[in-house]
């Protein structure tokens, strides 16, 4: 496996690789969800590239960027087990030089659900991820579902930008009692991820009324509120049924092919975000 620090030995590895190039970006502290993305990528492409960059563009500035969960030995380890190709391990100064004066916005998609509690965070994505896209020119690239709005502004970044690129989309990979991994969990110890389980459950209920003929936004809404506030220590920061297409929120009646999406912190600190897309 190539360990690669260098936009130049990126350039280069790229250079001599030949066929159908997969490529998986994370900001590591990998977990079995990540390595779903990469083992698609393995299976499907002759050369699969992983980056691992905690990119400081998508943190706002009371965020958790310095305390964000690292581990890179263990990362490396999990990627050479799986035979990845190689690994851009990146310092910030190497992705953002000091004068970078350069940044993509998207104007619509990312001003909803995510974008709406944190404005920063979608400009910063699709500035790192086109840089990457850039460097390693994938024909396929990665991207889960457990980050359902990233993953459509990434699919209309590809788009507008015209990128030659093909985006795979991996369904949320969950513990045993549902929860959605996600790097931000180790901030939690098992009792509380116990807890953030009733977070995945009480989108289920949602989805369970919608199945039975529940169409009304404000009921379903209620019925998540009351769900979530079952558990002290679970606070949602927002909840959403939104149209899975535009993200606009639904006003009334559900009619369309839906995001049921939320973002919830436990324990006070931890914000978690999970969803479910439900069709009529
Ligand atoms: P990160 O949170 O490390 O996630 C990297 C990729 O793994 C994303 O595509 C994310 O959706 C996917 N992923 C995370 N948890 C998952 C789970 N439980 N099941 C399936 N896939 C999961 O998302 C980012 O990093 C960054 O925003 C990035 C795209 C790398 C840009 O900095």
């Amino acid at each position: 496996m190539h360990i690669v620090k260098t936009i130049n030995d990126c350039v280069f590895f790229r250079n001599q690789a030949n066929g159908r190039i997969g490529f998986v970006p994370t900001m590591g502290s990998l977990h079995a969800g990540h390595l779903k993305l990469v083992e698609r990528s393995l299976k499907i492409c002759d050369i699969t590239i992983v980056s691992i960059f905690v990119n400081p563009k998508q943190f706002g500035t009371h965020e958790d960027l310095e305390s964000y969960p690292k581990n890179i030995n263990q990362d490396l380890k999990l990627l050479e087990n799986l035979n990845v190709d190689c690994v851009f391990v990146p310092k910030k100064t190497e992705m953002f030089s000091d004068n970078h004066s350069i940044d993509l916005i998207e104007n619509q998609l990312s001003k909803v659900l995510e974008g709406n509690s944190r404005p920063q965070f979608f400009g910063g994505v699709i500035t790192v991820v086109s840089k990457l896209f850039n460097i390693f020119i994938p024909t396929d690239v990665f991207f889960g579902q457990k980050d359902a709005q990233q993953l459509i502004i990434i699919k209309k970044l590809i788009k507008d930008m015209s990128y030659n690129i093909n985006c795979h989309s991996i369904p949320t990979v969950r513990d045993e009692n549902g929860l959605a991994l996600s790097s931000r969990n180790d901030y939690l110890n098992s009792v509380w991820l116990k807890i953030a389980s009733n977070i995945y459950k009480s989108l289920c209920l949602v989805k369970m009324k919608i199945d039975k003929g529940e169409k009304n936004v404000s009921v379903l809404k209620k019925i998540y509120c009351a769900s979530i506030s079952q558990f002290n220590g679970l606070k949602i920061d927002y909840f959403s049924i939104a149209d899975l297409n535009t993200l606009q929120e639904i006003p009334n009646v559900i009619n369309s092919k839906i995001l049921i999406s939320t973002a919830v912190i436990v324990n006070k600190q931890v914000r978690l975000i999970d969803n479910i897309e439900c069709s009529m």
